[in-house]
């Protein structure tokens, strides 16, 4: 694969989808591969299915994977994932990943990939200010996006509007399970968006998940003081997001690997002086 390509994973509640992201573009580089997430989605289970929908584009050593999964990793450990088996919670996701895949991958919650990917490439391209990626699908994944840089795992889907968690009433799960309308289910989505105004004061709102391409049939149906628009990469935002995110960590690790480098060599030198004038 070229310099410019990197891999994306996104790790969904029903399915695990990859494909080589070109970085200049922003787009998939080869049609994207998905296998269903196996159920129960334990982590041996779902670290197996994510090595097979990587090797299927024979990525080189250097070729950077990102993978987003849906919950709070921090620093690496996965502490919280409503929409995942149990077992998931406590355990390390990178070493997990490492080890069914033979090497370092990057790992990011789905919502902080999706919004670094609308930011890069979509609908938040470029933005200045407050921006608030949205992502409604089985769950509702949030992230702010500030002049480019995400604060990673803010779990505003379950933020507590009238007494209930807002991912049960306002996420495309919920509107399916309870069979609403569309205007229905608006109505759900203006009570959480409204109260997100209420906190947050962001200047663009940006909607993603699948059901972003049904974005007529509900957003213009929406009152708020920020404009509100769809995500522009859809269901591709995350694994967009994600190759990204890994190919911009490798680009700060080789940089402070360069930094310390030049560092030691200054050292060396130095002390190689400070011998020098000792024996003189
Ligand atoms: C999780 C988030 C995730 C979102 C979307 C929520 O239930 O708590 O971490 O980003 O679902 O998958």
């Amino acid at each position: 694969m070229s310099k410019h390509i990197a891999l994306g994973v996104d790790i969904g509640g029903t399915g695990i989808k990859a494909a080589p992201v070109n970085l200049k573009k922003g787009a998939f580089a080869e049609d994207r591969y998905r296998v269903p997430t196996p159920q129960p989605a334990t982590p041996d289970a779902v670290c197996k299915a994510v090595a097979e929908v990587v090797s299927k584009f024979e990525p080189t050593k250097k070729t950077p994977i990102g993978i987003t999964f849906p919950g709070v990793i921090q620093h690496g450990v996965v502490r919280y994932a409503p929409n995942m088996d149990p077992s998931w919670v406590g355990v390390n996701i990178d070493e997990v990943m490492k080890h069914y895949l033979g090497r370092e991958v990057h790992t990011l919650n789905d919502a902080d990939a999706a919004g670094y990917g609308e930011y890069l490439y979509g609908a938040a391209h470029g933005r200045e200010g407050v921006v608030f990626v949205c992502t409604l699908g089985t769950g509702i994944g949030a992230v702010f996006v500030l002049d480019g840089e995400i604060m990673p795992n803010v779990e505003l889907g379950h933020l507590i509007v009238d007494g209930h968690d807002a991912e049960e009433f306002a996420a495309d799960s919920a509107r399916e399970r309870l069979g609403m309308s569309f205007d229905e289910w608006a109505k759900h989505l203006q009570k959480y968006f409204s109260e997100i105004e209420r906190l947050f004061w962001p200047d663009l709102i940006v909607v993603g998940g699948g059901v972003s391409k049904h974005h007529e049939q509900f957003l213009p149906k929406l009152t708020l003081r920020a404009p509100i628009i769809p995500a522009e990469l859809l269901n591709g935002a995350g694994i967009v997001g994600a190759a990204a995110a890994a190919a911009h960590e490798r680009d700060r690790q080789e940089k402070r690997a360069k930094a310390e480098a030049k560092a030691q060599v200054k050292q060396a030198q130095k002390a190689a002086k400070a011998a020098d004038a000792a024996t003189k």
